[in-house]
């Protein structure tokens, strides 16, 4: 077991203390990083303990003890995941070289490129998320928020943590660049659209959870592939601390649907907005929302970049090294989407520049798995619905779907009847408000706002009315 060493300013399994260069540029960040945690961190609650679970070492029991914990003292440091022996590249032009314990020079700039682009998203999302904590429907909704908070700001410190150890003075005004940039600003935005989006209200941040937090997971899972070692095993120990951010999502959307399908069966009635719940038409709506904004996030649905990527050896398949083919995928081709007229077909295409379309149609049937288990909460209320995952085509704005307007059916529609349909398929500023209106907080111990259920277990196995976080 690789235990974490507390001892010093900054907890890491790196061996931070013998590499003095690497020290010194961190402790240089860890203030700036304060700072940005203080100003643009959840408001409210940096002084109020959570009982948060902290890595101490980064085995499959060790990265998960449970204490209160006040979030600035949150122990953020650099978690790599066990190293295996002799190693080699997975894929592509470098297959069965070993893998690179050092950046190869030729890949410098693309490979800074990639982490940069994972890096960004980690304080985006806690910028995003940061107002919640006013407005939690429970003290169990709002330690998990906080938890997920602190894990992204700790995957923050493990991209600078590459940044610094392996890119030198470029390496360093990157890691200070994070700290810079600010979710949804006009001037110094975040790197992608998704996390420029607002997260204002608490269905937001689920269907986040949910959709955009699992991008991360097959982006993440397909750089934990890379040649480049230590990106690698920082990825490998990060989705660990992702299962928990989706599961927050599955769940959290799973209560909703109860709650909505209890209102239905108890009133007797579709209209659970009389009844202060959330029903299940604008459910639908925000479901479109996050799930085709989250696939722009794959990227081009033919993309040279991602065939270079693999190529180089720096980001592989999701499962690459189950997969049995020839890891080179030279001669291989992949089915992609095609418009022909106002017809969406498929083609097959060279499986190289189609790895985009490939991680993303992995990630749709991940995406499929955690709607089917809210249908069957549906239907055990006997209720004649389904929640759906909108065609890939509907509400896109990067790659071949971004010319046309595509109905959640797949139709490809003229703009007038797109204009004539959209309200009833993506929230509006109506549903916007009434979601506002339910966004009362609740802090009672064990007691939730009305239009969630209660989790099915508590934290850590505490009870539900648990004091998560003592606001006192
Ligand atoms: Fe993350
Ligand atoms: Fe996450």
């Amino acid at each position: 077991m690789a235990s974490i060493d507390y001892s010093e300013r900054i907890p890491n399994n790196v061996s931070l203390s013998e590499n003095r260069r690497l020290q010194r540029a961190l402790e240089e960040w860890h203030p700036k990083f304060l700072d940005w945690w203080m100003g643009m961190g959840p408001t409210g609650f940096q002084e109020k303990d959570v009982y948060l679970r902290t890595a101490v070492s980064v085995d499959a029991q060790g990265w998960a003890q449970f204490d209160y914990v006040k979030m600035p003292d949150y122990r953020w440091g650099l978690f790599l995941a066990e190293p295996e022996p002799g190693r080699t590249v997975g894929f592509g032009d470098h297959l069965g070289a070993s893998a690179w314990q050092d950046v190869p020079g030729e890949y410098r700039g693309v490979l800074r490129r990639l982490i940069v682009t994972q890096g960004d998203t980690e304080p985006a999302s806690v910028e995003q998320q940061r107002h919640l904590g006013r407005t939690c429907p429970s003290l169990y909704d709002l330690r998990n928020l906080f938890q997920i908070n602190v894990e992204e700001g700790r995957h923050l410190w493990a991209m600078v943590y590459l940044l610094d150890a392996y890119f030198g003075r470029d390496g360093r005004e990157e890691s200070e660049a994070l700290l810079q940039r600010r979710s949804g600003d006009r001037d110094k935005p975040r790197i992608l659209g998704a996390f420029n989006e607002k997260t204002p209200d608490w269905l937001s941040y689920m269907m986040f959870t949910y959709f955009t937090d699992r991008d991360g997971k097959y982006q993440l899972a397909s750089l934990a592939e890379s040649g480049f070692d230590p990106l690698s095993r920082t990825c490998r120990f990060m989705l660990t601390e992702e299962a928990h951010h989706l599961f927050v999502g599955e769940t959290g959307i799973g209560r909703v649907v109860q709650r909505t399908c209890e209102l239905m069966r108890d009133g007797k009635t579709d209209d659970v907005r009389r009844l202060g719940g959330l029903d299940l038409a604008t459910l639908q709506k925000y479901i479109n929302f996050h799930y085709s904004v989250s696939l722009d996030l794959f990227g081009s649905e033919v993309s040279t970049n991602a065939a270079n990527f693999y190529t180089m050896g720096l980001k592989g398949r999701f499962e690459e090294s189950k997969k049995r083919d020839d890891h080179r995928l030279k001669d291989a081709t992949y089915t992609v989407s095609e418009l022909t007229g106002d017809r969406i077909t498929t083609r097959e295409a060279p499986a190289l520049p189609s790895l985009n379309e490939r991680l993303r149609d992995d990630y749709i049937a991940d995406c499929q798995r955690g709607v089917d288990r809210w249908n069957q909460i549906v239907k055990k209320h006997e209720i004649d619905l389904e929640l759906r995952l909108p065609h890939r085509g509907f509400h896109r704005a990067i790659g071949l779907f971004a010319e046309v307007k595509v109905s959640p059916d797949g139709r490809v529609l003229s703009e007038a009847e797109w204009d004539a349909k959209k309200h009833e398929w993506l929230p509006t500023e109506a549903d916007q408000a009434y979601l506002q209106s339910l966004m009362l907080p609740v802090t009672e111990r064990g007691r939730f706002a009305n239009w969630i259920a209660p989790p099915a277990r508590g934290v850590n196995g505490q009870p539900i009315d648990f004091e998560y976080v003592r606001l006192a």
